[in-house]
């Protein structure tokens, strides 16, 4: 596996990866590497793909008062699990390269972007979608790899990918959960052993809301014991535990379509998020 950390040194070697004709994969990624990442890479590596993973703790994406700084950084032990997983190359670029002196653009996403985590942190999409573009252009792979534990950042790139008109097919992959059910993050890592507990009141409450709003029990009714559910728990302040269409992510009041259940909250000083499908029988 090669670490590549300049462009020009990127560029060439996909070149030469790409001559053999096969397709490239491309896995977006901030490091900390879990089995829910190392999902994505196997996903990656079907099909005889090549496949770079990039490892960039993206500023833009982090609030003036998130965990940027604390945020956690790996990068030796992240390069030794690629490696052993047959990854190509590892883009890790540093800040310079991705934002220069005199960097300026910004990539907006209306819509989808604006309501539950849009709305609890502010411009956290518009730097995902700054960095997942310029990513697709630096790296130009035909596939690239997302996962659904972020639900509604999958969405977003969904929409840039296909109002830019790029031709990078996404593919979503399940969340992968430790085996009590919370869903992996590099941020459990903040967790103290008693909020590691607590934490499993995020899955379970979405998981029963789903059931309850399945068996065609009121949508409004189900979110406030659920929201209930997580006070009792410890999660404060809670964000947000809403339906949506499961495509637009517009909030639905009834279980009329195929709908996702999200939720994020914090417990502590870290911020959690989840999300469930709900299908109408
Ligand atoms: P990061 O949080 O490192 O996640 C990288 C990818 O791994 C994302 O697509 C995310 O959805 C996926 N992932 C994380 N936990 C997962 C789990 N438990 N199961 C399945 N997939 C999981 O998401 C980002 O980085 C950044 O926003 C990024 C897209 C790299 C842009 O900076």
């Amino acid at each position: 596996m090669q670490i590549l950390r300049d462009l020009p040194a990127l560029r060439a070697a996909i070149a030469a990866l790409k001559s053999d004709g096969k397709t490239l994969a491309l896995v977006p990624t901030m490091g900390a590497l879990h089995d829910g990442h190392m999902a994505l890479v196997e996903e990656a590596r079907r099909h005889g793909r090549h496949v770079v993973v990039s490892i960039f703790v993206n500023p833009r994406q982090f609030g003036p008062n998130e965990d940027l700084d604390a945020y956690p950084r790996r990068e030796a032990k992240d390069a030794q699990l690629l490696q052993t997983a047959g990854v190509d190359i590892l883009w890790a670029p540093s800040v310079e390269v991705m934002y220069p002196a005199g960097y300026a653009t910004n990539i907006r996403v209306s819509g989808v972007s604006e309501g539950l985590d849009g709305a609890a942190r502010p411009g956290h999409f518009d730097g995902v979608a700054t960095v997942v573009t310029k990513l697709f252009n630096q790296v130009a792979p035909d596939v690239a790899i997302f996962g659904e534990k972020d639900y509604q950042q999958l969405a977003v790139i969904r929409r840039m990918v296909a109002d830019t008109n790029l031709d990078i097919e996404i593919i979503g992959m399940p969340t992968q959960r430790a085996e009590d059910g919370l869903a992996l993050s590099s941020r459990n890592a903040y967790l103290s052993e008693q909020e590691r507990k607590d934490a499993l009141a995020l899955p379970r409450a979405l998981g029963e809301a789903k059931r309850q709003i399945e068996k065609g029990e009121p949508v409004e009714a189900a979110l406030a014991k659920a929201i209930a559910t997580l006070a009792t728990h410890g999660f404060d302040p809670i964000d947000y535990v809403t339906l949506c269409d499961a495509d637009s992510l517009e909030p639905i009041a009834t279980l009329d379509r195929p709908a996702r259940l999200l939720g994020a909250a914090k417990l502590g000083k870290t911020r959690l998020i989840d999300n469930i499908a709900v299908d109408p029988a």
